[in-house]
């Protein structure tokens, strides 16, 4: 075992659990702050909204998860857990591959049940500052208000590993003529159920798997849904299989009347403008002198989008990248940090960390890349993932966990509307036993 860190992890969702049980099984110290009173993250479905629909009201109260009832996962359970810990099917919950949102968070306090982690979360407690103290490396406060106290709780940690997701803070897409645009907007974050949108004209911007989710379910009671995407090479095209459901390209502007007209030429009267853009990094409690910050939704400077090069080792960040399957994405990256911290894995020199990152930059920038796709790890994620798994001796995932990524996004693009239900799971059975067996 290597030294013994005192650490803070901030966030008791996928990251911040599975980073908790790493440090704890090295010995290190560990106290979780959680500012929600259960664990859990965005799978922590929480029916209230925030009172500015589109989050722009910096006094609003924010809620954490935008979950909306019937949400299921987008990816088979097999891949969205852990290489040590898998998702069970359960008797009594949902036993298909692709659940519903309840028994991902039934995994999630299962896996902290089994390795009594929930001692170690304060719940109720949310970090409002973090800083370092005497411009020493290794010595952070972290600042805390817990729910009802009146007064903020100080306490100082040797490292801090910051696990807060990224899906809470709206990104809004900008919208010529939008202020004087008449009509009702909502992100995707305060969506819940479709019945507002009974017989109403929607336009959704974006398309990801949000608004693939959403523009189904709101169709099924509004009178249209029309779904704006940057993808050029679509022309006015109504969705098969689904009469009311339109794509277009781009919004173009909107109008004093609630006219919105498309870059493709067409355009309607809507009554609502559904943002489904995805959303910001958002750190509001760190303060680094301006050596970390987050510009055009890039996080940075990040040697492998964990560590800034000025403050490695003691502070850091899991779950940043995007595009990629999350649950295996932390656990490498947590390995890693917990590897570090240890002293069993030594990080290169700032300097070089730092070029590392300029080369990262600039590689983006030859392809074209715009700053806010820094974290995207499509279609580079196997080499990412290679490479932490060499800093932390892990063996390599499964042939089949790759495998089963790809299909899913082969099926999704292909059958949107039924893929999670016409999985093959005797297939997929076959292939999982067959890898198993030494
Ligand atoms: C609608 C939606 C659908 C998704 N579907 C899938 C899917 O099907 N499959 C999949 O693999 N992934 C999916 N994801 C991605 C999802 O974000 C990850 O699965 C995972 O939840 C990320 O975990 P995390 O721990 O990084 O962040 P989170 O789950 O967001 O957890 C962060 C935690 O930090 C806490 N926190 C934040 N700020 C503070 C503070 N200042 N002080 C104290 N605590 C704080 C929060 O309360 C929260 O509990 C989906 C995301 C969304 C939004
Ligand atoms: C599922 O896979 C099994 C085994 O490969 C195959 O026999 C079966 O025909 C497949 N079923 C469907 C519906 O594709």
């Amino acid at each position: 075992m290597g030294q013994a860190v005192k650490v803070a992890v901030i966030g008791a969702g996928v990251a911040g659990l599975y980073t908790a049980r790493e440090l704890q099984r090295e010995g290190h110290q560990v106290v979780v702050f959680e500012r929600n009173h259960r664990l859990g993250g965005v799978w922590l479905y929480d029916p209230r909204t925030e009172s500015d629909p589109i989050g722009i009201d910096p006094t609003r109260e924010i809620i954490h998860s935008s979950l909306y009832p019937n949400m299921r996962t987008n990816l088979p359970r097999q891949v969205m857990c852990f290489t040590d810990y898998p998702f069970p099917r359960r008797e009594t919950g949902d036993p298909r591959t692709f659940p519903v949102h309840e028994e991902v968070l039934w995994f999630l306090n299962k896996f902290a049940e089994d390795f009594e982690l929930t001692e170690l979360i304060r719940f109720n407690t949310e970090v409002v500052r973090v800083e370092r103290v005497d411009k020493k490396k290794d010595k952070w406060v972290v600042e805390s208000n817990t729910r009802g106290s009146d007064s903020l709780g100080q306490e100082v940690f040797q490292a801090v590993v910051i696990c807060v997701g990224h899906c809470t803070e709206p990104r809004l897409a900008e919208v010529p003529g939008i202020e004087k645009w008449p009509g009702y907007q909502i992100h995707s974050h305060n969506y819940r159920v479709p019945e507002p949108f009974q017989g109403q004209v929607v336009v959704m911007i974006g398309l990801g798997p949000s608004s693939f989710d959403m523009s189904r379910e709101i169709a099924k009671v509004a009178k249209e849904v029309h779904v704006a995407t940057r993808n050029p090479d679509v022309r006015v095209l109504k969705l098969e299989n689904h009469d009311n459901i339109w794509l277009h390209y781009m919004v173009e502007r909107v109008h004093g009347d609630r006219l919105v007209a498309f870059k493709d030429g067409s355009s309607v009267y809507a009554d609502v403008i559904f943002h489904c853009t995805g959303y910001k990094y958002h750190y509001p409690f760190l303060e680094t002198n301006g050596i970390v910050t987050v510009v055009d939704n890039c996080v940075g400077p990040l040697y492998k989008h964990v560590f800034p090069p000025a403050l490695a080792p003691w502070l850091s960040f899991i779950g940043i990248p995007q595009k990629a399957v999350i649950f295996q994405t932390v656990e490498l990256q947590s390995k890693w940090v917990v590897c570090v911290l240890s002293g069993k894995v030594l990080l290169p020199d700032e300097k070089e960390m730092m070029t590392d990152v300029e080369r990262y930059y600039q590689k983006m920038g030859d392809r074209g890349l715009p700053k806010r796709y820094t974290h995207h790890l499509y279609p580079n994620e196997a080499e990412y993932f290679d490479w932490l798994r060499e800093q932390t001796g892990m063996p390599p995932f499964e042939e089949w966990r790759k495998q089963m990524v790809a299909e899913c996004l082969i099926n999704s693009r292909a059958n949107y509307d039924k893929y999670r239900d016409e999985w093959n799971d005797s297939y997929w059975d076959g292939i999982i036993k067959a890898a198993s067996v030494p």
